[in-house]
């Protein structure tokens, strides 16, 4: 595709990317790369250990619902079925830049971007498509790089919230930083006030700030989404300053500032990479990330698209 991906773009989005919320309109729903029969042959060919399977229960607080599944033998056609009439949640991880079929649409997004926003320049870029049910949710989370998203299928409701306590404490960010928690954080449903709430449609591009929490909640319909993932000098340098802080705050101080300019930030960087080194020659970093146990068998034939596994 040669034509651009992003059709609305202004100064005023220019001005506000990555600093606040932005909502525009992009072209890839269109795009025949997302039809059916092409993401049932995505879903074949895309390495196993690049995807996810899950599922999760009803209640947005209950993040310990979320577990892992096994597709088995099943093909891509079965899989798209399950996910159209079940409870389910793909993720292709990496599909945009690593299949020949999506990398250059991502290219092309990606160039776009840089074109639109002088300046913006990520060091690295990812690109993932997820695949969802009607019913299904994300709950509550921080990224900890920079990420956007273009919806190209189905609804679903967006929520952002503001990446500052309480929505966002420098604790929980410090855990997920030093893995010693997964990226979701504490939620309160009464904070849902305080979000800015979006519906998305296909064609709909949204983006908002590096660590502002957010869920999803499906609508209606099989849901596609590409979700962007970029490690920017930014995300860097403010992902330093609050490894750091977590460093300090596991010897026994309280760190105050989450400033990234300035000695104290350099210093931080530094001692980031010196605490990142520790802990990977002593072993300590070395956690295995919780959720990986499938607990379930994905199946065309059942109600929620998937058969329990008998606990062992
Ligand atoms: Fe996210």
């Amino acid at each position: 595709m040669t034509e651009p991906v992003l059709v609305d773009w202004n100064s005023e989005k220019s001005a506000e990317f990555r600093r606040g919320v932005i909502q525009a309109r992009h072209r890839l729903n269109r795009a025949p790369e997302f039809s059916d029969l092409s993401l049932a042959s995505l879903l074949n060919r895309h390495p196993r250990e690049l995807c996810d399977f899950c599922t999760m229960g009803e209640d947005p607080a209950d993040r310990e619902s979320w577990r892992a599944g096994d597709p088995g033998k099943l093909d891509g056609q079965q899989l798209l079925e399950a996910v159209r009439e079940g409870k389910l949640w793909i993720n292709l991880r990496d599909a945009m830049n690593v299949d020949p079929v999506f990398k250059p649409l991502f290219a092309s997004l990606m160039a776009q971007l840089k074109h639109l926003n002088p300046g913006f320049n990520p060091m690295r870029a990812y690109g993932g498509i997820l695949i969802s049910s009607p019913r299904a949710q994300v709950f509550y989370h921080a990224d900890v790089s920079e990420t956007f998203l273009l919806h190209v299928r189905g609804k679903k409701r967006f929520r952002i919230y503001p990446p500052r306590a309480p929505w966002l404490e420098d604790v929980a960010l410090e855990d997920i930083l030093h893995k010693d928690q997964t990226e979701d954080v504490p939620y309160e449903s009464s904070w849902d006030v305080d979000a800015a709430q979006i519906d998305l449609e296909p064609g709909d591009f949204v983006s908002w700030p590096l660590h502002a929490p957010h869920r999803v909640e499906n609508l209606d319909g099989l849901n596609v989404s590409i979700t962007c993932e970029m490690v920017t000098k930014e995300s860097l340098m403010k992902n330093a300053v609050h490894h750091a802080n977590g460093a300090m705050r596991r010897m026994g101080f309280t760190p105050k500032s989450t400033k990234t300019t300035g000695f104290e930030a350099y210093t931080k960087l530094a001692m980031s990479k010196v605490w990142k080194g520790w802990t990977t020659i002593s072993g300590v970093g070395a956690k295995p990330m919780p959720k990986s146990e499938t607990t379930f068998d994905v199946d065309v034939a059942s109600q929620d698209g998937y058969r329990d596994r008998a606990a062992v």
